[in-house]
């Protein structure tokens, strides 16, 4: 087995993130234009390339938010080099440095899940992958009799104090990532909208990306929301300015990645029924190496994307 070198990379790694992105998108992983940068603009971005004699052939990232939890993602080895002992080393290399009081989590197919036991994850529950069809999802939005009364409305991010709704975020993804989600929020052609309640408190909020494959049309996530109707209102808000006048607006189509765990986060799953959403098989198990990690679960209809988190 050839050498593998292995380094963390920079956001000026302009070749190395195209691998990533390549790779990913090989893999039908559906990831938004930007989802790449944004996760390098954040404090430990942990982003690391295999490579070999120059040439970029694997990756994993590590991303470090506080001290006390990462996430794992972008594993991934190029199709004609897998099942030679790459992807074991780029992994191996990068976890031994990892503080062992961390809480690590990963969203992971299915077939990985009993091996990675060996590092300590343990499964915690599905995520499940939607496709809204954004014409149809509106239409059955504005059928539906709201019990809101005006009492949620949307605003645009820069209606919004930036401060309050990083600190929104932190609650309820249960650890601060201000430069990433900074970075997120501004991606080319995201979309976002913020609802509030009548006294002007924050009840959410949603992004749109534009997929990294255009025709693919985007990615909806984090989708954070206190309640059901407050998810709804902003959805409505989001759909209907992106068709008026979005980027990717000749394929109408999101894709939502839903946590789905029985006591835990029932809304994400009901909401995607009432919307017809059609669920594309995509099924991703949520893994941890030191049970469930701080956060608001019950307010996660969307994550951002399993390999971002
Ligand atoms: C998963 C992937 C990165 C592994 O890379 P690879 O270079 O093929 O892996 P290796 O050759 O080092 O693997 C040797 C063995 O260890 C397993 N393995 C690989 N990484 C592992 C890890 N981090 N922990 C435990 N087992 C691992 C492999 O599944 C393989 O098992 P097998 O002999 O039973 O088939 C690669 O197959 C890939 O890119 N797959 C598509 C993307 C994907 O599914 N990524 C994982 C997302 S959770």
């Amino acid at each position: 087995m050839a050498e593998l070198e292995i380094h963390e990379i920079r956001s000026n790694d302009i070749s190395a993130i195209f691998f990533i992105n390549e790779t990913m998108a090989s893999e039908k992983w559906q990831s938004g234009l930007e989802d790449t940068e944004s996760l390098l603009c954040g404090e430990h971005p942990g982003v690391y390339i295999g490579e070999l004699n120059g040439k970029p052939i694997a990756t994993v990232c590590f991303s470090k938010y506080g001290n006390a939890y990462s996430h794992f993602g972008f594993y991934l080895v190029d199709k004609k080099y897998r099942g030679m002992g790459y992807g074991m080393k780029i992994f191996s290399t990068v976890f031994k440095d990892i503080n062992s009081s961390q809480n690590i989590s990963a969203y992971s197919v299915p077939n990985m899940v009993e091996k990675y036991e060996i590092h300590g994850f343990r499964a915690q529950w599905l995520c499940l992958q939607h496709k809204l069809d954004m014409p149809k999802t509106l239409e059955i939005l504005k059928a539906i009799p709201s019990n809101q009364n005006g009492l949620t409305s949307t605003k645009n991010t820069n209606n919004v104090h930036q401060e309050t709704l990083l600190r929104y975020d932190t609650a309820v993804f249960g650890y601060q990532r201000h430069s990433f989600l900074i970075k997120l929020l501004h991606a080319k052609g995201s979309h976002v909208k913020v609802a509030v309640n009548s006294d002007g408190a924050i009840t959410g909020y949603a992004v749109a990306r534009v997929a990294y494959r255009q025709q693919e049309g985007y990615i909806l996530g984090p989708l954070f929301a206190d309640s059901v109707e407050a998810a709804k209102v902003l959805l409505a808000a989001l759909f209907e300015e992106m068709l008026s006048h979005g980027l990717s607006s000749s394929s109408p189509t999101a894709i939502i990645n839903c946590p789905c765990s029985t006591g835990r986060n029932s809304n994400s799953m009901r909401l995607m029924e009432q919307l017809e959403g059609k669920n594309t098989g995509h099924h991703l198990v949520y893994i941890t190496t030191k049970g469930v990690p701080l956060g608001l679960f019950d307010k996660w209809f969307g994550i951002a994307s399993p390999g971002i988190g």
